[in-house]
């Protein structure tokens, strides 16, 4: 069985008060829930984060890393950096760092292959442009985003490693794949998959769809088969935005 997951992606938003604050609201929210939950707070806060929710059943987990494990390259964080403050988990290929960072499936690649050889989990993301969509090329670009950063894996690699669907034109825009949308390509990125390393590894694989995901439309989005759980941007800045989401599975 697949695992469903919800996961906040807080992006540069939260400054130490404003985590402290954020984590003790969810720590009051925190019930028992049918999903996996993980937060994503800023590389400066997630030590304090794992301290603060050690007791609870939230997983934080880190929006990025580089792939090197040290040495010059001023200003980043390594996987064995992350390791040591708790972190098990990393988001990798968010669109935010394609488009402003210059993150290319090369680089991804080896960010992926630095995040398994330290055995962490990969919430990889990827997505099309709205122009994508609008000229029917957006299975052609998402099968490209997987092939080109995971398809030189081996097959057992995918246990660790967590999908994330996330069109760009739905991220922060209020605009979401309606569920149908969301529901057809899980289901081509399954099929990519299991063309490539067989329906036992596709069908373990969860898929989170992620663009603008609210208490409202929650529900509709994860009761699609091949939706397996969100990655929540805005709305998870909020514990009981968040926690409604949670609980919609
Ligand atoms: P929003 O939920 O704010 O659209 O952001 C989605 C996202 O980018 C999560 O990684």
């Amino acid at each position: 069985m697949r695992k469903q997951i919800v996961a906040g992606n807080w992006k540069m938003n939260n400054d130490l008060a404003q985590t402290e604050a954020l984590l003790s609201d969810l720590k009051k929210q925190n019930q028992s829930s049918n999903a996996e939950v993980m937060v994503a707070p800023t590389f400066t806060n997630l030590y304090h984060a794992f301290e603060a929710l050690r007791t609870s059943n939230i997983e934080v987990v880190a929006q990025n890393m580089h792939f090197a494990a040290n040495g010059a390259y001023t200003g980043e964080i390594s996987a064995s950096m992350l390791k040591s403050v708790g972190v098990e988990t990393v988001i990798l290929g968010h669109s935010e760092r394609r488009e402003y960072f210059n993150e290319t499936d090369e680089l991804l690649a080896k960010k992926v292959d630095a995040a398994l050889a330290n055995s962490m989990r990969i919430i990889f993301c990827f997505g099309e442009e709205l122009a994508d969509r609008k000229s029917g090329n957006e299975e052609a670009v998402v099968g490209g985003q997987i092939k080109n950063a995971l398809f030189h894996l081996e097959a057992a690699a995918f246990q660790n490693i967590v999908l994330a669907y996330e069109p760009v034109w739905a991220i922060g825009t209020g605009e979401t794949a309606s569920p149908e949308q969301a529901q057809d390509m899980h289901a081509f990125i399954r099929k990519t998959l299991a063309d490539k390393y067989g329906n036992n590894i596709a069908d373990e694989v969860s898929i989170l769809y992620g663009g603008s995901v609210k208490p409202a439309n929650a529900e509709e989005i994860f009761s699609k088969p091949d939706v397996d759980g969100g990655l929540i941007g805005g709305a998870s800045l909020n514990a009981e935005d968040f926690y409604a989401i949670v609980n919609a599975f």
